[in-house]
């Protein structure tokens, strides 16, 4: 956050000052849950369908913070009074990072991958200066402004996610933080139940490179024709990455090791360099292309790229993380959530890391797939019986057109079985493992997540979240 008068604040969100001296000035951070406020700080009082901030102005105010954002008065208390503290806050979002000249705003948008690549991306800016990016998938309209506001004049990069749901949310997020540096990963058919169909989710995610000014950036994939087609929506320049042969930063010679993780030459206008990923998953070839693309308009040199790329980790939990259990047991934990798309990565890393033992998939129920959502688990489930999925455990009735999809096809030699819930999984998996098997566990958010859980019991990594 940077120092601004209440005068200045209240200007900046259109609100008015009541109780409050407008020469004060607010120089620490801004927080939504009182308990976070400290001295210097500002309070935003949402008046949330549980919670009302409002009640916990007061103690904000004892607690240091300098005022409170909220939308009615509060006896005794210091208050910019707005219409709406959501909207006041990515007013105030915009404000500060328009009164940081030196910040470079990087927007991340996509079917898949977006907290995997913010991830990324962040670590290698990182490297050139430092960096801001919100934990986790923290990308929704309270997310946004957050994190930007915890950029000061020392802030050099602001990495952020940029989710949708519809038509129009990514132009919101980027009128409230605009981005230099816009990357769209895929069009998939995630929350195609909201949106109708991919040619609409594509039109909503380009709206990230409509919002690019005459200078920034459009990173796109290469790789997939509706990310590549927007090319045309946008007036800054145009770096494609990618496995095809016409991307400006590519990959080329792409083996996995026995963990799944991608080795690749990657090639640019500057040259070609090995690199080794320590990541696990085809999918990464292309995360870690586009968190290349950046860093190299960013001006980091071919030689350190190749480096950092082989030194990235994973930041976000629960996102295609592969550990080794005391018994023999390798695990690939992606339960953080699942689309067609991501199920598929996912099981392909799974089929590609059989060792000696089996592959065993525990697969959930995916989450507003609408329309799609039979024929979506159908096709996960032809997917890993054609992968040769030894064995597959279905998680939830709802789930279960992902077992009909694998049985359909007639040469599968491996077998299925639909659980009512996580907890009978976990049974199946305590009776049936073996050293050597490798298990993949995943669906859309907290469906598979006690499984996972489990699995990790006695590893030494039980605080993993
Ligand atoms: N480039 C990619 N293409 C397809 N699937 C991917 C890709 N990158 C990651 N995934 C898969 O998607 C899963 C979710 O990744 P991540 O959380 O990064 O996505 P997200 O776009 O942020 O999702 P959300 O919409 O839930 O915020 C991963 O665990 C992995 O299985
Ligand atoms: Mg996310």
């Amino acid at each position: 956050m940077i120092t601004l008068t209440l005068a200045e604040l209240a200007a900046a969100v259109d609100g008015r000052l009541v109780g409050a001296d407008p020469t004060a000035t607010v120089t620490g951070a801004v927080e939504f849950d009182s308990r976070k406020v400290r001295p210097g700080g500002l309070f935003v009082a949402f008046d949330g369908e549980k919670v009302d901030g409002h009640d916990y102005a007061a103690r904000a105010v004892a607690d240091g913070a300098v005022a409170v954002l909220g939308t009615r008065e509060v006896p005794g208390v210091p208050m910019v009074l707005v219409a709406d503290a959501l909207a006041a806050l990515g007013r105030l979002a915009r404000a500060v990072v328009d009164r940081l000249p030196e910040l470079t705003v990087i927007g991340i948008t996509g079917s898949s991958g977006k907290t995997t690549t913010k991830d990324l991306i962040a670590q290698l800016t990182a490297r050139l200066g430092p960096t801001v990016a919100p934990p986790g998938s923290f990308n929704n309209e309270l997310g946004h402004p957050y994190t930007a506001l915890q950029a000061g004049p020392d802030t050099r990069f602001l990495v952020l996610e940029k989710g949708a749901r519809g038509v129009g949310h990514v132009r919101y997020l980027c009128d409230v933080v605009p981005p230099r540096i816009s990357v769209v990963l895929n069009v998939g058919v995630a929350h195609i139940g909201e949106f109708g169909s991919r040619e609409t989710i594509a039109m909503a995610k380009g709206e990230l490179v409509e919002a690019l000014p005459v200078d920034g950036l459009a990173v796109l994939n290469a790789d997939d024709p509706l990310v590549a087609a927007m090319a045309t929506r946008t007036r800054g320049r145009v770096v494609r990455y990618g496995e095809a042969v016409d991307a400006d930063v590519r990959a080329t010679d792409v083996t996995l090791d026995d963990r799944g993780r991608p080795s690749y030459t990657l090639v640019t206008p500057e040259g070609a360099v090995p690199v080794r990923l320590g990541l696990t998953g085809h999918h990464q070839v292309s995360n870690s292309l586009a968190a290349a693309a950046v860093a190299r308009e960013l001006g980091m040199p071919l030689a350190d790229l190749a480096e950092a790329l082989g030194g990235l980790g994973l930041v976000s939990t629960r996102r295609m993380d592969v550990f080794d259990r005391p018994d023999g047991v390798t695990v690939i934990d992606d339960s953080y959530n699942a689309n067609p798309a991501s199920m598929a990565v996912a099981l392909r890393a799974l089929a590609g890391m059989r060792r000696n033992g089996r592959t065993i998939a525990v697969l959930g129920y995916m989450a507003e797939l609408g329309p799609f959502e039979v024929d979506g688990h159908r096709e996960v489930g032809r997917l890993a019986a054609e992968l040769g999925v030894d064995r597959l455990l279905v998680v939830d009735a709802a789930a279960a057109p992902i077992q009909a999809g694998a049985t359909a096809v007639g040469n599968w030699g491996g077998e299925s079985v639909l659980l009512t819930d996580q907890a009978a999984a976990v049974e199946v998996l305590r009776s049936e493992l073996r050293p050597g098997d490798v298990v993949l566990v995943k669906g859309s958010r907290y469906r598979t997540w006690e499984v996972a859980d489990a699995l990790r019991v006695g590893t030494g990594g039980e605080d993993a979240q």
